[in-house]
C-alpha cells in the first residue's frame, strides 16, 4: 500500500540520478577553462532537458534565482512531463561554478526532490548553518552555542579531547574571527574555498572525510540541498536566514517568511521525506570527478533517499560518439 507521503520516490530516484549526470556531462568540458557563466549554463541547460522528461508535477522551489533573474529553473517554474505525482525540486546544477572553472576539488551537480509543499522555500540569502554527522545526542550542539562550546561538547559527546574534532569552515574574510575562536579551542579546520553542500555532506562521513562538524554562512538554498543530504545519510543540522538589507528582507516576505529569527532544524529545511541526487564534477572526497576518456565518459553520482536511508554511488558510463 502506499502511504500518503509517497510521491514514487523509489521509481524517481533513478530518473534523478540521470538529471544530476547529464548536468556534470554537460558541464565536464569547461572543466578548467576559466569561464563559471558557460560552465554553469551548460550544466543548467542539460539538467532542464532531462528534468522535464520526469513524469512529474514539479515546481522548483530552491533553483537558479527569482524569474526576472533566471531565465531557466527560476523559483516557481514548472518542470516535469506534468503526469505524476506534484513534487518540489531543489537544485543547483553546479554546485562550485569557481571549482570547475579553475578545476578544484569538490564541484557537483546537486538536486533533490521531495513532495509538494515540503521544502523551505529559502530566498537567496545567507544561512548561519551548523551540521554534525550521525551517532551524536539530539541537540548536542547548537547555533546559539559560541563556536567554543559547541567543539567543546561535540568532543564531549564523543569521547575525544578538542584537537581530534575538525570543523570545515568557507575560507572568506567575514569568518576570520570563527576561523581564530575554533583555532583557540585545539581543533583543526579544514577550510573550503567553495562548495558548502560538500562541506556539509563531508560530516555524514566522518571516518572517510575526517570532518566532524560543518559551521558559518553560506547561501540559503545550498542549506536546503545539504539538509536533504543529510536527511538521507543521518546527521544534524540547523539553519538560520541572515539579512543584510530590506531587500533580503524583501525576498523572504516574498517567500512567505514571516518570523526572520527562526532557526531551522534539519526536519524544518525538509519536512517530508526527500530523494537527493549529485554527480562529481571534479574529482572530490563524496565522488570522482567526471572521467574523459577518448572513447567514453564516466561520472559518479550520489544517490540517496531518506524513506529507506539507502546510499547508492553509481558509476555511469557513456560512450562518445
Ligand atoms: P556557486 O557555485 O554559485 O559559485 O556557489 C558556491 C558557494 O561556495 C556555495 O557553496 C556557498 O553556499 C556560497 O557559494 C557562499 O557564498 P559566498 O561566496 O558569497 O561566500
Amino acid at each position: 500500500m502506499t502511504s500518503p507521503t509517497d510521491f514514487n520516490d523509489r521509481m524517481l530516484s533513478l530518473g534523478l540520478a540521470r538529471v544530476s549526470e547529464a548536468a556534470a556531462h554537460a558541464s565536464a568540458r569547461l572543466i578548467g577553462r576559466g569561464d563559471e557563466k558557460a560552465a554553469d549554463q551548460a550544466a543548467v541547460n542539460a539538467m532542464r532537458d532531462q528534468l522535464n522528461m520526469l513524469d512529474i508535477k514539479g515546481v522548483v522551489v530552491i533553483g537558479e534565482g527569482e524569474r526576472d533573474e533566471a531565465p531557466m529553473l527560476y523559483i516557481g517554474e514548472e518542470v516535469g512531463t506534468g503526469n505524476g505525482p506534484a513534487v518540489d525540486i531543489a537544485l543547483d546544477p553546479l554546485e562550485g561554478t569557481t571549482l570547475t572553472a579553475k578545476d578544484m576539488p569538490n564541484a557537483l551537480t546537486v538536486i533533490a526532490m521531495a513532495q509538494r509543499g515540503t521544502l523551505l522555500h529559502a530566498p537567496d540569502v545567507y544561512m548561519d548553518k551548523l551540521a554534525i554527522g550521525p551517532g551524536y545526542p539530539k541537540d548536542v550542539v547548537s547555533l546559539e552555542m559560541t563556536p567554543t562550546e559547541r567543539v567543546l561538547a561535540l568532543a564531549a559527546a564523543g569521547g575525544v579531547k578538542p584537537e581530534d574534532i575538525t570543523c570545515c569552515i568557507l575560507e572568506r574574510p567575514r569568518h576570520e574571527d570563527l576561523i581564530a575562536e575554533v583555532r583557540e579551542t585545539g581543533a583543526a579546520i579544514r577550510l573550503i574555498t567553495d562548495g558548502d553542500v560538500a562541506g556539509v555532506i563531508h560530516c555524514a562521513e566522518a571516518e572517510i572525510t575526517g570532518i566532524d562538524m560543518y559551521m558559518g554562512s553560506g547561501g540559503a538554498p545550498e542549506g536546503v540541498l545539504a539538509a536533504s543530504a543529510l536527511k538521507c545519510m543521518g546527521g544534524q543540522m540547523w539553519g538560520k536566514l541572515l539579512f543584510r538589507n530590506d531587500d533580503e528582507r524583501g525576498r523572504a516576505a516574498k517567500a512567505g517568511i514571516t518570523n526572520l529569527d527562526k532557526i531551522y532544524a534539519r526536519d524544518e529545511l525538509v519536512t517530508g521525506d526527500v530523494i537527493f541526487a549529485a554527480t562529481g564534477v571534479t574529482n572530490g572526497s563524496i565522488v570522482q570527478g567526471v572521467k574523459r576518456e577518448p572513447n567514453f565518459i564516466e561520472t559518479e553520482t550520489i544517490l540517496m533517499r531518506s524513506k529507506t536511508g539507502s546510499v547508492r554511488r553509481m558509476i555511469y558510463r557513456n560512450p562518445i560518439k
